[in-house]
């Protein structure tokens, strides 16, 4: 996988330089130095780096995305869509996430599992002033920002919400170990906290079939996890255009090269 995101960069930059002699101020040039920016900057470039519609597979999806506006901290409008379609598409109905914050993002899941869907969510408690793992003081003053889950509270979709607290790095996940479809990431941010989550999501989900989406993917401690898991132990992790969000699908607790 490296060598083809070399290839993609190189590529990439020998294309802008050959654009930049030819034609200095066309507006193919602006674009190709552009792409070459991005190239550089984003460290997922490359045949991992999909649009949203190669990992759909239903032709007639029907997505609920509620509720839309977005607020700090919050997955964008378009990464709500991105992880309400995966969720949908699969046919999900068990989905744990760890980081509820304000639960815009759990309620919209909740909608769209089906009726027996069930979401449990897991925050550090509002009163928490220092956690297990190293971690940027963001993560904490967090749990204490908003009433966490105040976006489903007395919504149609609480009864199929679990609300749990805890920090991910001592909580113990053993109940839920082998009943979970999908897990959300986007609790604390560091690197060994995205280890610790990822690691406790690949026992989360059934042994048949699941799928870990990873918020702020390539950014702060995220990106350095995703950094060593892709490039040095070619997990196939694919990283959604547009947005901050990376999908992997697990089988029998392993990574599994699939889009589908
Ligand atoms: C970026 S917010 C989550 C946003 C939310 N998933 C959404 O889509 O709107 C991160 C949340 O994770 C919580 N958090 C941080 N560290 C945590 C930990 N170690 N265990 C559980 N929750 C944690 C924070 O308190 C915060 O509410």
């Amino acid at each position: 996988m490296l060598s083809t995101i070399t290839r993609y960069t190189f590529g990439t930059l020998f294309s802008l330089l050959l654009n930049l002699i030819k034609y200095p101020f066309s507006k193919t040039s602006r674009t190709k130095l552009s792409s070459a920016f991005f190239a550089l900057k984003y460290p997922f470039y490359g045949n991992h780096h999909v649009e949203l519609r190669e990992l759909l597979t239903d032709d007639q999806l029907e997505v609920t995305v509620l509720p839309l506006k977005a607020n700090e901290h919050n997955t964008t409008e378009f990464e709500l869509l991105t992880i309400c379609s995966i969720l949908k598409d699969r046919g999900v109905q068990h989905v744990f996430e760890i980081g509820t914050y304000d639960g815009r993002t759990t309620r919209a899941m909740a909608i769209n599992t089906g009726k027996d869907g069930k979401v449990y969510t897991l925050n550090l408690p509002p009163d928490t002033r220092e956690s297990k793992l190293q971690t940027g003081h963001i993560d904490i003053e967090l749990a204490s920002k908003v009433v966490s889950g105040e976006r489903f509270s007395s919504t149609p979709e609480e009864t199929k919400i679990e609300q749990l607290w805890g920090d991910s790095a001592i909580f113990d996940f053993a109940p839920y170990y082998g009943t979970i479809d999908l897990v959300f990431i986007d609790g604390a941010h560091s690197e060994d906290y995205v280890a610790n989550d990822t690691q406790k999501a690949l026992q989360l989900l059934k042994k048949t079939a699941g799928y870990i989406l990873w918020h702020d993917a390539h950014l702060y401690g995220v990106a350095d996890y995703m950094k060593k898991i892709v490039f040095q132990q070619k997990a196939p992790i694919y990283f959604i255009k547009g947005t901050s969000v990376a999908f992997a699908k697990v089988e029998n607790g392993q990574f599994i090269e699939s889009k589908k």
